[in-house]
């Protein structure tokens, strides 16, 4: 048997190899604690918990979902959208229903880039910003990120020999993993540049709902333009600790959500309509669990904070997500570094060099960790450092 070529500059997906790294080091008998996926401890909240039990005992829901979502769906999407930002969509042409914002993500590659066409993704990202690319004969361009610009993608110093063959473009604040915010000049000039060279612009708005310090995240689509080159992904994942559901939605330039449905609609036939109407709970319901959730990763935050400053790791304030960005120490790479995390704390983090070029020198802790747990391995950290 031969599989593609293209397989071979696919990499194992970062979490599965960490998975495979955690079950390793439990077999030899550790009681590893996972810093790693941002995947939230909580439960999903119950009165999202009933709107499924009543969905699925409904046998119109058993049946195939519409493609681009129950109208229903697509309809609370824009609500939300209304609701959250003051931003009008379209339910039918600007709003496509998604299972998660991973495979929202990794479908425009297909119905965006040619063999040999530029994708302009952070220079530390989400990884499917860039594996999508691999899939369908894309290159990849990484827009310099760097602590000193904040973190903020740098698309402006893109070479014009990428810029002839670039088609889009991904940018995501509040960021995963660096966890800052960008301000909304940012997104403007983002939007100026992706109307120049003709890109369809993507900002993965996956963190929207997870805000500190008072700060509220906006959507892209509330700055001018916007919709002319853009669309925006939301998730119900971390807002509503629904990870395992996998919901979400695209919503933005209608030419952009046409050509991803029409690809989607011949890759897969959509989300389990109950898992729709839990949704619409989730998102048109009361909305005190999102602060909630926001206050206790808060918490967390300052927790860790504290004792990686103890330690001599330097790591900002974050603005938003569920995760701390912390510097590591001179004279160790960020793979050497999380080895030796795991090795001498039993503790698990993503390297930094994991989300790109730019992360080298970092390592990323999630929040998304039982109290009791996080203190321990901040404690197994210390201690071990
Ligand atoms: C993360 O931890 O970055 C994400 O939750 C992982 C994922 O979406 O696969």
């Amino acid at each position: 048997m031969r599989t593609a070529r293209r397989m071979d500059n696919l990499p194992p997906y970062l979490f599965a190899e960490i998975d495979r790294k955690k079950a390793a080091k439990e077999a030899e008998g550790v009681d590893v604690i996972s810093l790693g996926i941002g995947d939230p401890d909580m439960p999903t909240p119950q009165r999202i918990i009933d709107a499924m039990a009543r969905a699925i005992a409904n046998p119109e829901n058993h049946q195939y979902p519409a493609y681009a979502g129950a109208k229903r769906y697509r309809d609370a999407c824009a609500e939300w959208m209304r609701r959250r930002f003051s931003v009008e969509v379209d339910a039918d042409t600007e709003v496509l229903a998604l299972i998660g914002s991973k495979e929202g993500i990794a479908h425009l590659f297909p119905a965006f880039i040619d063999v040999g066409d530029y994708t302009l993704a952070p220079g530390v990202g989400y990884p499917v910003y860039t594996t999508g690319g691999v899939l369908v004969g894309g290159e990849t361009y990484y827009m310099p990120m760097t602590e000193e610009n904040d973190w903020l993608a740098d698309f402006d110093s893109t070479p014009t020999e990428v810029l002839a063959r670039a088609k889009m473009m991904f940018i995501s604040y509040p960021n995963n993993p660096t966890a800052v915010a960008a301000p909304v000049e940012y997104f403007d000039r983002a939007i100026a540049f992706a109307k120049k060279h003709d890109l369809l612009l993507v900002h993965d708005n996956a963190y929207s709902e997870i805000s500190f310090d008072g700060y509220r995240a906006p959507s892209i689509l509330e700055r001018p333009g916007a919709r002319e080159v853009a669309i925006e992904l939301f998730s119900c994942s971390k807002a509503y600790n629904m990870t395992g559901w996998r919901v979400a939605f695209a919503a933005g330039n209608a030419q952009a959500i046409k050509a991803l449905g029409t690809v989607k609609s011949n890759m897969d036939s959509g989300i389990f309509t109950a898992i729709q109407d839990a949704a619409i709970e989730a998102m048109l319901g009361p909305q005190d669990d999102v602060a909630e959730m926001s206050a206790l990763y808060q918490q967390r935050r300052d927790i860790v904070l504290e004792t990686l400053a103890s330690i001599g790791l330097s790591a900002r304030p974050s603005q938003g997500t569920i995760y701390v960005w912390a510097r590591i120490p001179e004279g160790y790479t960020s793979v050497e570094y999380a080895g030796l995390l795991l090795d001498r704390a039993g503790v698990i983090v993503p390297p930094g060099s994991a989300y790109g070029p730019d992360g080298e020198g970092y390592i990323r802790i999630s929040l998304a960790t039982p109290d009791d747990r996080l203190r321990e391995a901040l404690q197994r950290i210390a201690d071990a450092f």
